[in-house]
This record gives C-alpha cells, sequence and structure tokens, in this order.
C-alpha cells in the first residue's frame, strides 16, 4: 500500500431552494463512494458540503412563503441532511455558506481583491420591479423573444429557440414575479478583474481538470475575459459588501465556493487546526466534485478568486455529466424527475447507489438511468449473481452442516488468488472513478464464482462427502467475502451485514488478501431483496402526480407553488399555541355569522394599496356585493376571477380608502403572500349557506 495521503474533497453546495433529486445524486454518490474508498485505503480523507443558501431565489422564495429566508434556509438544512443520511453520504462536515465563518472568509477575501487592485467600480443600469422592490436577475425577468418572437421566455435565453440574449433586446418585458413592466435603475457596481487572471488561468485550466473539460473552458480566452460583477443591491440575501453601508451585497457566486472553506474551517476546529493548517497544508490533495453546468465558476472565476487571496488552489476538478432518465432530460409530467425523497418512499437507497456505480465513468458524459435496466440489473447482478452466493453459501453452511468454515479446496483456492489479484486493479478503477469499470470486474469474479458453484453443485455432494462440500462451501463465503470488500464505498450497510455473518468487523481494503478458515459464522440474515418493478411504477406516479399538483396550484394562483420543501402528498400543520384559540362560544353566536358560497365575477388591483384586490362577488339571491379584499400580495387579480370562495355576507360594511367593502372573503394564513384563499367542495351552489 502506497503511503498514507491527505485528502480534502468537496460536492458542490445545493441551492437551499431547492429539494434533493436524482440527479443530484449523481455527483453526492460518487462522491461518497470515492471518499468510502479512500478511507479503506488508510488515507485521511475529509468530505466536505454544506448548502449554499444565498442569493435572489432564496430570497423571492422565502417572500412568497411568508417566512424570512433564514427560516427557509433552516428548513432546507434538515431536509438535505436527512435525504444524504438516507442515502448513506457521510460527510465529514455538512455546513452553510450563511455561516459567521463563511461571512469572515468572505470579507477576507474581498479585502485581498482591493488591496491587489482587482477591483473597479462601475455605473450600471440594471432592471428594477417598483412593485417588488427588487432588482431583477435575468432569469426573473420574462419577456418576448427577440430571435423567435416566442412570448414569455426568460431574460437571458429562450426555452423555445434556445438563443440567448440580454433582457434589454427583449420586447414586452416584465417582471416573472408580478408581471409589472420593470424601470431601469442605475447603480453603482463593484467588478472583480478576471482578465488580471488570464495568463494564469490559461495554465491552470489544461492542468487541473480533464482534457475534454479544460478544452471547452478555454474557449472563453480568445478575448479578454469580462469583468464579473461581484455585487449586488439591496434587498439581497447575503452578506453585505464592507464599506457600502449594507447597501451592496456579495453576489452569491462569491460566497458559495468559499463555502468549501469555510465549512473546512469548521472541521479543522472540531479537530483543534486552523483552515490554514488544512487547506496551505502542501501534503493534502483538494478535490472539488461538480457537475458540468457549474465547471466555468470552478475553473475560471474559483481559482482566481483564490489566487488573488493567496490561497493555494485544488489540485483537480471531477466534473461529471447530467443525469437523464430513460433516455431523456428528466421530466416533471412524466413523473421521471424524482426528488430523493420519493425515491426513499418505495425503494432501497443502496439499489440506486449500486446501480450508479455500474455506469459511473471519470468523463463528462451525461449518465442514463433507465427504469427498467435499474431493476433487471439489481436483479440479476447484486440479488441474483453476488448475494446469493452469501446466501445459498451461508445457509447451507449453518443449516445443514455445523456452521463452521473449513479450508478451500485447490481449485476454489486459484480462484481465491485470482480474486485477490483484481484487488488493485478494482482499486486503479476507484482512485480513476472509473466505477463502472471496477463494477464490471466485480461482476466477472462473481460470475467465475457462480459457474464453480453451480460446477460443484454442493447441494448434490453434502450426503456423500461431507468434507468437500464443506471446502467448496468455503470457497464460495471467502469469494463473496471479497467482493462484499471491494463494494463497500458502494454498499456500506450491505457489507456491514456481511461482516456481521463472517464474524468481523470494519473491512479495509487489504482485508481482501485475508482468506478466513477453519472459524464460525453467524445466522444468516437477509442481506437484498429483489427490486418489483411496481415498486418503481409506484415511485414515477408518485413524482408525476406531485409534480401535476404543484402546476396546479401554481396555475391557480399567482403564486409560484414549487416549494422550497422536498414535494409531500400531506400538508405539514403548523405549529399551534392550544391557549390561542379564541374563548368558547355558545351556538347561538356561531349562528350570527352569515357565511355564504360566493362566486367572484370581477377583480381588479387597487393600484395605490399594496395589499388590496377589489373583488365583485355573487352571494346569490342577484346580490353582487364589492368586497375590498387584502390579498394581493398571495393571488394576481385574473387568478380570482371565476373562483369560488367562503364570503361572510352580514358583517357591517366599511367605508374604505378605494370604496365600501361590503363583506369579507375567508382565508387561511399569517398574511402578506402567506395567504390562502378558502373554497367548498364541487357541486355547493353560490347563495348557499355554510354552518
Ligand atoms: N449551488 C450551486 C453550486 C455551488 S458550489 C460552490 C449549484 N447547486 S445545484 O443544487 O443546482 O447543483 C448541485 C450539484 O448537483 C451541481 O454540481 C450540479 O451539477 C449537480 N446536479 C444538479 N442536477 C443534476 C443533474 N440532473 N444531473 C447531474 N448532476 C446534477 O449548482
Ligand atoms: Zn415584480
Amino acid at each position: 500500500m502506497t503511503a498514507k495521503r491527505k485528502i480534502l474533497m468537496t460536492c458542490a453546495l445545493p441551492y437551499a431552494n431547492g429539494y434533493i433529486h436524482l440527479g443530484h445524486l449523481v455527483e453526492y454518490l460518487q462522491a461518497d463512494f470515492w471518499a468510502r474508498f479512500q478511507t479503506m485505503r488508510g488515507h485521511e480523507c475529509t468530505f466536505i458540503c454544506a448548502d449554499d443558501t444565498h442569493g435572489t431565489p432564496i430570497m423571492v422564495k422565502a417572500r412568497e412563503q411568508g417566512i424570512t429566508p433564514e427560516t427557509l434556509i433552516a428548513k432546507s438544512y434538515e431536509e438535505h441532511t436527512k435525504d444524504f443520511a438516507d442515502f448513506q453520504v457521510k460527510f465529514s462536515r455538512y455546513g452553510s455558506t450563511n455561516s459567521e465563518e463563511n461571512r469572515l472568509l468572505c470579507e477576507y477575501f474581498y479585502k485581498k481583491f482591493v488591496e491587489g487592485g482587482h477591483t473597479r467600480t462601475q455605473a450600471i443600469q440594471q432592471l428594477y420591479c417598483e412593485h417588488d422592490k427588487m432588482f431583477l436577475p435575468d432569469r426573473f425577468v420574462k419577456g418576448t423573444c427577440p430571435n423567435c418572437k416566442s412570448k414569455d421566455q426568460y431574460g437571458d435565453s429562450c426555452d423555445v429557440c434556445g438563443a440567448t440574449y440580454a433582457p434589454s433586446d427583449m420586447k414586452d418585458v416584465h417582471c416573472s414575479l408580478c408581471g409589472t413592466a420593470p424601470v431601469l435603475k442605475g447603480s453603482e457596481s463593484i467588478f472583480f478583474k478576471l482578465n488580471d487572471f488570464k495568463a494564469y488561468l490559461e495554465e491552470w485550466i489544461p492542468k487541473h481538470c480533464a482534457p475534454e473539460v479544460g478544452k471547452k473552458m478555454l474557449e472563453w480566452f480568445s478575448a479578454d475575459l469580462l469583468d464579473l460583477d461581484i455585487s449586488r443591491d439591496e434587498p439581497y440575501f447575503g452578506f453585505a459588501i464592507p464599506g457600502t453601508n449594507n447597501k451592496k451585497f456579495f453576489y452569491v457566486w462569491v460566497d458559495a465556493p468559499m463555502g468549501y472553506m469555510s465549512t473546512t474551517e469548521q472541521w479543522a476546529k472540531t479537530h483543534g487546526k486552523t483552515l490554514k493548517d488544512i487547506w496551505q497544508d502542501p501534503d493534502r490533495e483538494i478535490y472539488h466534485f461538480i457537475g458540468k453546468d457549474i465547471a466555468r465558476f470552478h475553473t475560471i472565476f474559483w481559482p482566481a478568486f483564490l489566487k488573488a487571496a493567496e490561497f493555494r488552489s485544488p489540485n483537480q476538478v471531477f466534473v461529471h455529466g447530467h443525469l437523464m432518465v430513460n433516455g431523456e432530460k428528466m421530466s416533471k409530467s412524466k413523473g421521471t424527475f424524482i426528488a430523493a425523497r420519493t425515491y426513499l418512499n418505495h425503494l432501497n437507497p443502496e439499489y440506486l447507489r449500486f446501480y450508479y456505480a455500474t455506469k459511473l465513468t471519470s468523463s463528462v458524459d451525461d449518465i442514463d438511468l433507465n427504469l427498467e435496466e435499474f431493476v433487471n440489473r439489481v436483479n440479476s447482478e447484486l440479488v441474483g449473481k453476488i448475494t446469493n452466493l452469501g446466501s445459498r453459501g451461508g445457509q447451507m453452511l449453518k443449516k445443514k452442516m455445523d456452521g463452521v468454515m473449513s479450508t478451500p479446496d485447490s481449485e476454489g483456492l486459484q480462484l481465491l488468488e485470482a480474486a485477490q489479484k483484481k484487488a488493485e486493479v478494482i482499486a486503479g478503477f476507484y482512485e480513476n472513478r472509473d466505477f463502472a469499470k471496477a463494477f464490471a470486474e466485480i461482476r466477472t469474479l462473481a460470475d467465475d464464482a457462480n459457474k464453480y458453484f453451480d460446477e460443484k453443485a454442493p447441494w448434490k455432494t453434502l450426503e456423500a462427502d461431507p468434507a468437500g462440500t464443506k471446502q467448496v462451501i468455503t470457497t464460495t463465503l471467502n469469494i463473496f467475502r471479497m467482493l462484499a470488500i471491494f463494494m463497500k464505498p458502494v454498499l456500506p450497510e450491505y457489507t456491514l451485514k456481511v461482516e456481521k455473518l463472517l464474524g468481523e468487523k470494519d473491512y479495509i481494503w487489504d482485508d481482501a488478501q485475508k482468506i478466513l478458515t477453519n472459524r464460525p459464522i453467524n445466522d444468516y440474515e437477509h442481506l437484498a431483496t429483489r427490486v418489483e418493478a411496481d415498486k418503481v411504477k409506484a415511485m414515477v406516479e408518485e413524482s408525476r402526480k406531485i409534480n401535476e399538483e404543484i402546476a396546479a396550484a401554481k396555475a391557480a394562483s399567482s403564486k409560484p407553488a414549487a416549494a422550497a420543501s422536498a414535494p409531500t402528498k400531506s400538508a405539514k400543520a403548523e405549529p399551534v399555541d392550544p391557549n390561542a384559540y379564541a374563548p368558547e362560544i355558545e351556538f347561538a353566536d356561531f349562528e350570527k355569522v352569515d357565511l355564504r358560497i360566493g362566486h367572484i365575477v370581477e377583480a381588479e388591483e387597487i393600484k395605490e394599496a399594496d395589499k388590496l384586490l377589489r373583488l365583485k362577488v355573487d352571494i346569490g339571491g342577484g346580490q353582487i356585493r364589492q368586497i375590498i379584499s387584502g390579498i394581493k400580495a398571495a393571488y394576481k387579480a385574473e387568478s380570482m376571477v371565476g373562483r369560488q370562495v367562503l364570503v361572510c355576507v352580514n358583517l357591517k360594511p366599511r367605508k374604505m380608502k378605494f370604496g365600501m367593502s361590503e363583506g369579507m372573503i375567508l382565508a387561511a394564513g399569517t398574511g402578506g403572500s402567506d395567504l390562502f384563499v378558502l373554497s367548498a367542495d364541487a357541486g355547493a351552489k353560490v347563495g348557499q349557506r355554510v354552518k
């Protein structure tokens, strides 16, 4: 074995405004395989990740839900860490970019940028929504594509024709949140002078990522590199830039990669060390695992930041491709955009770990999750070929014999020695992140062992030749044990059960060089059951349904409904203080309130008011009431027209600044955008009393 290495590795930090899905897991699982492999090889491997918590989308999502960004990111943190734990992804530390360490680090980097003369300011014009009171990033602007004239396209690119452009090129530009036309507002921005690092990066890139990635990145280098706008104006959820009076904030892609370092710092502190002890340790290798969509941030911006702040750069950036499902992009309507949690509701996480391992290579090519192949491969290889060796061998030895191994026969010994020789080959594939090749070797070894077992047919020789039979089983169990060791980085819990069966603990890679002889085994515990195709179907169906419900909810209100949290079927209850309920009343008191089914025939926004919509509601008996309702932040006027609602019709009319309000429509929620208008089940008729 080689000398003990010190490795620091990271995965990209998932955004806190989304849930973990099977696409993410392409990355987190392969990194976890690699980390566990390095640890089994006796190296010190620290595996770092965190939630990426800042930026406009998170701020907007929190607003929509009527909660603070801090509450939103706390919720995501819980869900993300639970998803990862349940998929057996074992980080040394999982942090958050919204930490004090990260803030200080950002400020430190910025100080170095300024001191090095790598910043400049420039007045720029940006789109600003006066209704939402915020600057609009391109993704929050919609309009007509200048190329193909498709309506309602994003401000940076068109989903229909694929053209990329600036919002200023578009017609009919509007805020994607409220639909109003934004205005251009001048502001001063702080730029990072990326071009200062052009020569450095041109040399750095080819040495620190795969050639296919490097080539793509260097395409940006035919001209000067554009300076990067690292500031964002308030309101912005992020870290204030020192010296700007809390008016400007670091762009999220500045503080996000620093999350790698600040989380490392937190880990270091718990190990009696400092960030520099770890990050600047010349003997430590640093690796970033990322997807191809964010290669530019990691191979151009990030190394330039590090250089400017006089930190060392990573050894390699490992870039993987994207997940396809059944040969296509993941699709919400087809149910193939599958949340980690939805998968876990139906299937064993180790099956996905196994399947991904059999597919993953070190190339940047996309990987395909073919659901039929997934079922077949788990059933035929993991259950049929590999697990069968352990279950047949273990059960025979325990149930039909005295439960004690003997020694391999000579043919068996040859088989075992051949497998032992493969240990370094398989290790080489793991090291190079060619997991598919490692698993092809494992499959071949399993095939050979099955052939041996079937030829020897120990179930037939048991009576006539118990000693010889025992040798065959001893061989079979030893091969099975080796396969479990080779698969341990991918199947840690499975392997734990194998360790238990054989009365061992904590396999390391070199344990494959041992052969167990003359020792008892424990009772056989079930290792893996076949995947039922029905469960896969049910998972896809659940995904499809959830996304359909989200889409329907979104269409019914102005609120983009995709929640930060993983989609779930049953709504979560809000914590309620039972003492906060209103005091008991008599039924007669309740009867005083006249609630009716109403039908909204007209709705308009009251421009001068932040919160109010003017509704005309048919309450039956030929009566149309004007109701002024404080739901504007949660519902667009046009989405209310035609809706059935519950109306209190005997509330004393109230004269308001914008006219009389002659009733009230009922809604749940805390106010602002956190409001949910009530309606009756289908069949209820306008004017019917509610009681
Ligand atoms: N927050 C940024 C990363 C900041 S790193 C300083 C981000 N987050 S993400 O949640 O969108 O993605 C996290 C990682 O998962 C990225 O490396 C991304 O490439 C990967 N994947 C997200 N969807 C994926 C697929 N569908 N397929 C494979 N990997 C994908 O980017
Ligand atoms: Zn707006």
